[in-house]
């Protein structure tokens, strides 16, 4: 775990096991809460949460995402192929430690288009609460909520339904990570929308553009309870890993 400077160290972290990251986020993830990783298309969402997960199930710490969209050999084929040195990849999956499922009811719901919001979310939970089960999982992400937020008609359902899953979440004494797609890569076009508010720590993915060329920064803007970095944090996506050019 890395020293907390500014922390009064009383929050149990879960450290990412990404040196930078954990010094953006004073030693990690808060055990046991719920937070929002957002950002633009291509900021590295899934890729950063899957290393997150590898690295926390090379530890022993059982890990699972949990995808709505894209097929788990699709992540794990990509993961592979970007994270040329995790060549561990396999072996931590048939150990059980790590894993990486598809969400089916969503399909499911959708397809048959005639559920009620809260009916087709209650399967989404109960499902999601099925793979931890079944994987003993203590770290989670959500790949990503998104698409989740269709299934509600009005915004009030739609904070309360998440408002019950993070709950439940936390009473199975789960940590998560819940990609969130924004619809701007600019900090300065960010606009706040509710999510930012209904999760105890936002993490945002940038893209910057100086000149003709851009590049990926990221922002830890809350994480309730305990402190954190301010700074903007350029990032590069390597085959040994996210790697965080964070100041000390
Ligand atoms: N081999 C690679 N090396 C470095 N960056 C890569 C590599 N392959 C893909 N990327 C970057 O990763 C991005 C995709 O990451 P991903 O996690 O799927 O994004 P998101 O989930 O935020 O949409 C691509 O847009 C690209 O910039
Ligand atoms: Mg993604």
């Amino acid at each position: 775990m890395v020293a907390k400077a500014k922390d009064s160290g009383v929050v149990k972290k879960i450290s990412t096991g990404i040196e930078g990251m954990d010094k953006l986020l004073y030693g990690g993830i808060p055990e046991r809460e719920q937070v929002l990783l957002a950002g633009g298309p291509g900021a590295g969402k899934t890729l950063l949460s899957f290393e997150i997960l590898y690295r926390n199930a090379k530890k022993g710490i059982p890990s699972t995402m949990v995808s709505f969209e894209e097929e788990p050999e699709d992540i794990i084929r990509n993961a592979k192929a970007v994270f040329e040195e995790f060549t561990d990849i396999d072996d931590l999956i048939a150990s059980g430690k790590l894993a990486v499922e598809k969400a089916e009811s969503y399909e499911r719901i959708y397809q048959k288009g005639d559920d009620t919001s809260n009916y087709s979310f209650g399967h989404i939970v109960s499902e999601i609460e099925d793979m931890l089960t079944k994987n003993n999982a203590k770290l989670i992400v959500i790949d990503s909520i998104s698409i989740v937020k269709l299934l509600f008609p009005d915004v009030f359902s739609y904070r309360r339904s998440m408002m019950s899953l993070t709950q439940n979440l936390r009473r199975l004494g789960v940590t998560a990570l819940f990609t969130f797609e924004l619809q701007t890569s600019s900090r300065q076009d960010l606009k706040f929308t509710r999510e930012f508010f209904m999760f105890d720590g936002v993490i945002i993915l940038y893209q910057a553009e100086q000149d003709d060329k851009r590049s990926l920064v990221a922002e830890v803007v809350k994480t309730r309870g305990t402190n954190h970095s301010w700074i903007l944090s350029p990032y590069e996506i390597t085959p040994e890993g996210f790697k965080f050019m964070t100041v000390a």
